[in-house]
């Protein structure tokens, strides 16, 4: 099956560290692979309302929640290409994530079977040299692969504060070369490798 990539661009910032990271790691991809680009801040989606014990979702037909919907039904393999916002996902990101509890209730998508098998990957910048205070954005991308039955590629993680900094980041760069390249497992919760592994033990 052909692949098909889409990138969702999650800086507030254009050209920021996390895209050219992002933009550096989709060099490697091989030719017959699609990749598709949305920059989340140039088609934001409307604040996230929970209807979900209200009434029933109803599939957006316009606008930008229909083209975000239509692109993620369609990729194989989804990338959250978010800076580290207060240790965490950018908001365009999160709230992305968020219209996938209301997609997950909207009668007729499938969304959850359709996205189970496939996989979720991460980009993030960050200014801070440390890279275990991104463990809160990575837990959250790899518990909602879990959540989602998806498999879950890891994120890729460079150093930078001004736009362009990633660009001196080698092993960053280095990472980026294989990073795709990788064979994506099946996500599990923290408890659920804690479990698997009291049990080889
Ligand atoms: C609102 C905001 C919150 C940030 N929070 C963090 C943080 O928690 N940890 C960190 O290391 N850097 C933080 N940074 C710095 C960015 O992660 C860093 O500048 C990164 O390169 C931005 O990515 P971009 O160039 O793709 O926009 C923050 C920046 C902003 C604007």
């Amino acid at each position: 099956m052909t692949r098909r990539f889409l990138f969702l661009l999650g800086s507030s910032r254009p050209d920021g560290n996390t895209e050219l990271l992002a933009r550096r790691a989709a060099e490697q991809l091989p030719e017959d692979v699609e990749q598709r680009w949305i920059s989340l801040a140039e088609h934001p989606l409307p604040e996230f309302e929970d209807l979900r014990h209200d009434s029933d979702h109803v599939r957006p037909t316009d606008g930008n929640a229909a083209l975000l919907l239509d692109a993620t039904l369609d990729a194989t393999d989804i990338v959250i290409a978010s800076p580290l916002y207060w240790y965490s996902l950018s908001t365009p990101t999160k709230r992305y994530l968020d219209h996938w509890s209301g997609w997950l209730r909207t009668p007729g998508l499938d969304f959850k079977a359709t996205l189970a098998g496939r996989t979720l990957w991460g980009v993030t910048a960050l200014a801070h040299e440390e890279q275990v205070v991104a463990d809160p954005l990575i837990g959250s991308l790899r518990n909602s692969a879990a959540y989602m039955g998806m498999r879950f590629g890891g994120v890729l993680l460079g150093n930078g504060s001004r736009p362009g900094d990633v660009l001196r980041d080698t092993d960053a760069l280095a990472r980026a070369k294989t990073f795709f390249g990788q064979e994506p497992v099946q996500a599990r919760f923290p408890y659920e490798e804690e479990a698997a592994a009291r049990l080889t033990r």
